[in-house]
């Protein structure tokens, strides 16, 4: 029976551009990616309309690094 931090991890959005869930990208934390780009080759994030800022600041926060710093575009 799943726990309730899994049930959730499926219905959470993980990168919300391409309609990936959370557990996706858990399951390539837990598989051994350490870095943005891995987790992204594995599951399909990134690329979209926000350009990887959302789910790249979702990534860090899981791999415990720093929010890259936003980009404006001016
Ligand atoms: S949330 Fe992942 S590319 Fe926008």
């Amino acid at each position: 029976m799943a726990t309730e931090e899994e049930i959730l991890a499926r219905l959470k959005p993980g990168c919300i551009c391409k309609g990936i869930k959370l557990h996706k990208i858990l399951a390539a934390i837990e598989d051994g990616a350490t870095s943005y780009e891995e987790i992204a080759a594995v599951t399909g994030i990134g690329g979209g309309s926000c350009k990887s800022r959302r789910c790249r600041a979702k990534v860090a926060g899981l791999l415990g690094e720093s929010e890259p710093e936003p980009e404006f575009d001016f």
